[in-house]
């Protein structure tokens, strides 16, 4: 299934059935050997408290069921929250419906139309570029761009296949063959299946940022300096930019 706006707007907003929320996906720290509230508590402790205060307007793409936006909610002044589906803004609302803070928005699944230009200092998406194709992925950069402040930062996951091999993803639409070959070329990964990845390198991320005035900061897989928690998983990658003046 292509990594397109429809199929995701479609899995995630009536296919799937959030279990436990978002917190179900503990396959990254189960990846790590760790427990999953130690990997979560640490992502939190390195990702997002770095970038965020009373004084933080903050940005998060494709909340779903708000795993990481009431973390996000409890420590900034305003926070603006955008999905493409539906049903996944209608359970944040709920979930924050005491925040007055916090705004909720249905996007087309490619702009931000709704927030204005050099609004925000910090943006945050976690689990979801990881499925979204390069159309869209460039379509978002742009979009974080406008809307960041001069030296605003965002942090963005998503997949890190391997550059030298993109050209060959037209594969993994052939068949569960072509699924497998293509993640062992681009994710070097045998067992597993491949995360529904969308067909993006590290690189491509990087070109993505330089074309569109941000600095590329850092770009991780481990967040900590012991290497014990992070998104190794299917080859994942994290990308810390800020805007450039
Ligand atoms: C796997 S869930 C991750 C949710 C959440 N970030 C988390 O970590 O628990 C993917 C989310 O991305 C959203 N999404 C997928 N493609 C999108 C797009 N093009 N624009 C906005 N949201 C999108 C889905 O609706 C869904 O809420």
């Amino acid at each position: 299934m292509k990594n397109t706006i429809e199929n995701n707007k479609q899995k995630w907003d009536k296919d799937y059935h959030w279990h436990h929320h978002g917190d179900e996906w503990d396959g990254q720290a189960v990846y790590c050997n760790q427990n999953y509230e130690a990997w979560k508590h640490s992502l939190v402790e390195h990702l997002i408290l770095p970038h965020v205060n009373e004084t933080t307007t903050a940005l998060e793409i494709a909340p779903g069921h708000g795993r990481w936006s009431g973390v996000l909610a409890d420590r900034v002044d305003k926070l603006i929250i955008a999905d493409v589906s539906p049903s996944c803004i209608d359970h944040c609302k709920k979930m924050l419906a005491d925040k007055s803070h916090v705004e909720f928005h249905v996007n087309d699944g490619k702009t931000l139309n709704v927030i204005p230009d050099q609004s925000i200092d910090f943006v945050w998406s976690f689990d979801s570029f990881v499925h979204i194709d390069k159309p869209t992925t460039a379509s978002y950069i742009s979009e974080i761009s406008r809307v960041l402040k001069t030296g605003g930062k965002a942090i963005l996951h998503h997949p890190g296949r391997s550059h030298s091999f993109l050209w060959l993803g037209f594969i993994r639409h052939w068949g569960e063959i072509g699924k497998q070959l293509y993640k062992f070329i681009s994710m070097h990964r045998i067992s597993d299946h491949d995360g529904w990845r969308a067909n993006i390198s590290a690189k491509m991320i990087r070109d993505l940022a330089g074309k569109n005035r941000l600095i590329v900061v850092d770009q991780l897989q481990y967040w900590d300096s012991g290497k014990k928690f992070g998104v190794p998983r299917f080859n994942d990658r994290l990308t810390l930019f800020e805007k450039q003046p």
